[in-house]
């Protein structure tokens, strides 16, 4: 097998700039030089979008190995039996529709690092001829019983708790001690509030470009506020879906950038929502003066308690409900001061 078999699996440099400048993630920056020339596995934990994958390709990059392929596989992405043969590959006439002989992914990244995504969905089997390749560099393809030897780092990635998922017998202790030499664990984005306008300009001036515009004129006050409010549980993925749907959605484009839509499906015709089934009884007008904007909140108040009741305080069931996302029911929550009702 040549050298550069899994060359067309790799990022091109370009693509691998990871913006922040937050004490947080220098600090993982930091962690990511020092452990990346270190033959050893590592485990790279975080909420998912928050860059994993790409703190993985640093750490091979800035490796012994980053002259070798570095390859990825997903491992929440296929069915146990596939998963197999995509790791370890097969032979001829290993099962139906096997023609020819393959190789799996540990065998194309020889000398090189793989990087397991969403590590904890493998099953006790998978596991177990991983954590052989760690301690003994060998594994058979399927359906074979020739050993192979392949000499791969291994750098894994997953946004669940392992050791809980240990303890529980529901992954192996004993390949999560050899993958856990050294763990570096990437902090959400709201735990870097000064990264979001520089990740949300980075991405941005991309997307400009992309529209083939000449300069990005920068966000309103408005747009920057909202921005910096959110708490961006889908971490950079979502803040850069989120700024290249803002800069593409912009009317003027001499102007800067003042609408911030998170929830594209937000329409008050989206199917599978609660039908309207209320008619629109407009109420008797109070005959006294009153407060259009209090009133409005109160019935706000009175419909999410409501909603909160019918489906037994369960936010997301709720959220669903009244036809908004999770997060903007929470916003609600705390703008009324509600969230004592999570406790019911
Ligand atoms: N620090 C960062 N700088 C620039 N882009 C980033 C950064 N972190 C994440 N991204 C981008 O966000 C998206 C999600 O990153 P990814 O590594 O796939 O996250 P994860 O694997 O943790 O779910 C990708 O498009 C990636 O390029
Ligand atoms: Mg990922």
């Amino acid at each position: 097998m040549t050298k550069g078999w899994g060359y067309r699996y790799m990022r091109k440099p370009q693509d691998q700039q990871l913006i922040g400048e937050s004490p947080a993630f220098l600090e993982i920056l930091e962690h990511v030089s020092r452990v990346a020339p270190l033959n050893r596995p590592v485990l790279v934990i975080g909420e998912r979008g928050t860059g994993k994958e790409l703190i993985a390709a640093r750490i091979h990059f800035l490796s012994g190995r980053w002259d070798y392929p570095f390859i990825k596989m997903n491992c929440a992405a296929l069915v146990e039996s596939l998963l197999e043969t995509e790791l370890f590959g097969h032979e001829a006439g290993a099962f139906t529709g096997a023609a020819k002989r393959r190789f799996g992914r540990f065998e194309l990244a020889n000398q090189g690092s793989l990087f397991l995504d969403e590590l904890s969905s493998t099953s006790s089997g998978v596991q177990e001829k991983i954590l052989r390749v760690i301690e003994y560099g060998e594994f058979e393809r399927v359906g074979g019983s020739e050993t192979i030897r392949t000499n791969v780092r291994i750098i894994g990635a997953t946004n669940e708790d392992l050791p809980a998922l240990a303890e529980q017998g529901k992954f192996r202790a004993d390949l999560l001690d050899r993958l856990a030499f050294d763990v570096i664990t990437v902090p959400p984005v709201r735990e870097r509030p000064d990264d979001i306008m520089k990740l949300a300009a980075h991405f941005a001036v991309k997307m400009t470009g992309e529209l083939g515009m000449d300069t990005f004129n920068g966000f309103t006050g408005q747009a920057r506020d909202t921005l910096l409010n959110y708490t961006w549980p889908g971490n950079v993925r979502e803040l850069k879906n989120v700024v290249e749907r803002a800069v593409y959605r912009c009317q003027n484009r001499d102007q800067p950038v003042s609408e911030i839509v998170f929830d594209p499906f937000e329409s008050p015709w989206r199917p599978g929502t609660k039908p309207a089934v209320e008619k629109p009884v407009s109420p008797a007008l109070p005959d006294q003066p009153y407060d259009l904007k209090q009133s409005m909140q109160d019935e706000e108040i009175r419909r999410i308690k409501n909603a909160l009741e019918q489906c037994r305080f369960n936010q997301k069931k709720t959220a669903e409900f009244l036809g908004m996302t999770y997060h903007q029911l929470r916003g609600y929550l705390r703008k009324y001061d509600l969230t004592e009702s999570e406790a019911q």
